[in-house]
């Protein structure tokens, strides 16, 4: 089809047959087309839509699940994947794909997005009336879990050489979505903007109720305390990964989302000699900048 035909054009085929677009200038994966980015870009958006962004892997469906339940009292949607429910504007596998069609969705509407704030969705907080959320994990984590999910699936960048050269290419920014410390740093930005959360996977994971609380204050959602015991055991690990409604299970291979979902996990990969230019190179990209991540 017409969506389809589109998505064929431009698509590069970097080292190791890793696959890709170029986009406004980033490498981004090929269902990115630039129709559907620029739809994307300039996307009318109402104040009760909550737009969610991060590099991949970075726990963006463990908060878009979050956000889901925050937004319907807690309650798991029957019957529809909750995928379903999480509009992706940039994907040409997905609708909608038009403002027509953007403006037909009922409300209150949840938008994911993988961009850097240059590319934001509808422009970012500072043009958009929208509730804009992103969240950042370690680089070591998403390094390796990236890795993973990158190599060999149909459905990923079908990636095939090795983590010493996936480390090479995402430490100079030549994988989809471009340079970790660019994306994260020009969304930290911008964190003063008021409608612009910036979470950290590693707060979800050690105090998951606070963070939960405060998502919930800033999308201004009051949160029974039934609820709130709903939504803690639905966003588990376990459950997400064994639940249907969320794990992707009707697309073939994609325990990709639900790799191990731990801290830490960079060192299964990382040798010492990685992990100490790794920790360097942070220290000079990040330096200044008041962002900081606990490796350990
Ligand atoms: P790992 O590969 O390290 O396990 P994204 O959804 O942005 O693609 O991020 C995927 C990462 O989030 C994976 O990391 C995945 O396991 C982890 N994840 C998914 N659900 C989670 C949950 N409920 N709690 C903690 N981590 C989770």
């Amino acid at each position: 089809d017409e969506v389809h035909a589109e998505g064929m054009e431009g698509i590069e085929i970097g080292e190791h047959g890793y696959k890709y677009r170029i986009v406004d200038g980033l490498m981004v994966p090929p269902y990115v087309t630039p129709t559907r980015y620029n739809a994307s870009r300039t996307v009318v958006t109402r104040p009760t839509d909550v737009c969610y962004c991060s590099f991949p892997k970075s726990g963006s469906t463990w908060l878009a699940t979050v956000l889901y339940l925050l937004l319907n009292d807690g309650v798991e949607p029957e019957g529809r994947p909750l995928r379903s429910n999480l509009h992706w504007m940039e994907s040409s596998w997905t609708y909608p794909r038009t403002q027509a069609e953007v403006d037909a969705l009922p409300s209150p509407r949840i938008f994911k997005s993988h961009m850097p704030h240059r590319m934001a969705l509808a422009g970012g907080p500072r043009n958009s009336p929208c509730k804009h959320i992103y969240i950042a994990r370690n680089p070591k984590d998403v390094a390796v879990s990236y890795y993973h999910f990158e190599s060999g699936k149909a459905w990923s960048g079908r990636y095939n050489g090795t983590w010493e050269h996936w480390l090479r290419i995402f430490t100079e920014g030549r994988v989809q979505r471009g340079d970790w410390f660019e994306h994260v740093l020009s969304w930290w930005e911008q964190r003063d903007a008021p409608n612009l959360l910036f979470l950290k996977y590693e707060d979800l994971k050690s105090d998951f109720r606070g963070q939960l609380r405060r998502i919930a204050a800033y999308l201004q959602v009051q949160l029974s305390a039934e609820a709130e015991e709903r939504i803690v055991s639905a966003t588990t690990f376990a459950h997400m990964r064994a639940a249907g409604f969320s794990n992707h299970k009707h697309i073939a291979d994609f325990e990709g989302f639900f790799r191990k979902g731990e801290i830490g996990s960079w060192k299964d990969r990382f040798t010492m000699a990685q992990s100490e230019a790794f920790d360097k190179l942070c220290r000079q990209r990040m330096a200044g900048s008041g962002l900081e991540f606990d490796f350990e």
